[in-house]
């Protein structure tokens, strides 16, 4: 075991915006053409592929599901070469498999690693998020409030009407109750039909993507993503896990979880600095999507550093084979 190697983050930060970079190209091929586990697949495959060639030793957190229900990059999965630092991984290959299938925007592919025991081992239950961008005070919002609370006081922090708030929300039924409250504010509400690490992440550039606050349930995997990314670019965000059943608390209890009702910050969810990278499947509000030409596939990346909070922008333009 490498546990004694420092983790630089640095110097493993572009291999981690190539992983990200190989699984969009690996899922172009299946962007539209309505199988979401075909494009799912080959995402997954090409992100191992990739990650094994980094010089880390790697321990999958946030993966495809439990080792009983996924075949690759299942939590607890050991990725790398096994020659660097000791690393938490959280990966979602393809973030919103139906977007990808029927492209619609915001699709993509999501990594963030950090040093070994940095990031929340949140079980495949759901989250209930909250997420706002940075350079706000901080705890102005929170989960114990109510939504029409929440906007009136972002609204007071903006020093705007509640008509300038614009709320980024899961369109699924559970969501109803809340979007009715919403509603009543005057704020407008961006629906999405999937993908919410984009939504959270949206917050953090609301000057560009329009969104000033995420909230509402969606997977827990997805949130400690979201959390990695805020981290990077500022921004604040709480989490509480729900349960709906005995399972998924007996899945909370074996990923560590002792306290069901705790509202985890983001830095609880991710306690020491990370890189994230993402990349543009289908086009979004802040990465466009892959561009396709006769011989060749344009991709975009970000890549961010906690430590610095910096955000490198990179475009790839690779040969079809
Ligand atoms: P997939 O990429 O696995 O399809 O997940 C997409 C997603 O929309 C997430 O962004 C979100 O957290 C979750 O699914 C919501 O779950 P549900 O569809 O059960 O509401």
């Amino acid at each position: 075991m490498s546990n004694s190697i420092k983790f630089h983050d640095r110097a493993l930060s572009l291999g981690l915006a190539r992983v990200a970079e190989q699984a969009a190209i690996a899922s172009a091929k299946l962007i539209g053409r309505g199988d979401e586990k075909a494009a799912d697949q080959a995402a997954v495959n090409a992100m191992r592929t990739q990650l094994n060639m980094l010089d880390i030793a790697g321990v999958v957190v946030i993966g495809e599901g439990e080792r009983d229900e996924a075949p690759m990059l299942f939590i607890g999965e050991e990725v790398g070469n096994g020659k660097g630092p000791a690393v938490d991984i959280a990966l979602d290959p393809l973030e919103g498999t139906t977007l990808t299938a029927k492209d619609m925007p915001n699709a993509l592919t999501v990594i963030a690693m950090g040093p070994r025991g940095s990031m929340l081992h949140a079980p495949d239950v759901y989250m209930e998020k909250l997420a706002i961008g940075p350079r706000l005070p901080k705890n102005i919002v929170s989960l114990e409030m109510q939504p029409a609370e929440r906007v009136k006081a972002l609204a007071v922090a903006k020093n705007c009407g509640q008509e300038d708030i614009t709320v980024c929300v899961l369109e699924r039924p559970r969501h109803d109750k809340m979007i009715a409250e919403l509603r009543k504010t005057g704020c407008a509400i961006r629906l999405i039909t999937d993908g919410d690490v984009a939504g959270v992440i949206h917050c953090a550039e609301s000057a560009i993507t329009g969104i000033d606050m995420y909230m509402g349930l969606g997977g827990a995997p997805e949130g400690v993503l979201a959390a990695a990314a805020l981290k990077c670019m500022g921004g604040q965000m709480w989490g509480r896990l729900v349960f709906r059943n005995e399972a998924e608390r007996n899945r909370a209890s074996s990923a560590g979880i002792t306290d069901f009702n705790r509202i985890y910050s983001r830095d609880d969810m991710v306690t020491q600095d990370v890189v994230f990278a993402a990349t543009g499947v289908t086009d979004g509000s802040i990465l466009s999507g892959i561009k396709r030409e006769v011989g060749y596939l344009t991709t975009e990346t970000i890549l961010m550093r906690s430590k610095t909070g910096s955000m490198r922008r990179m475009s790839y333009r690779s040969p079809t084979i």
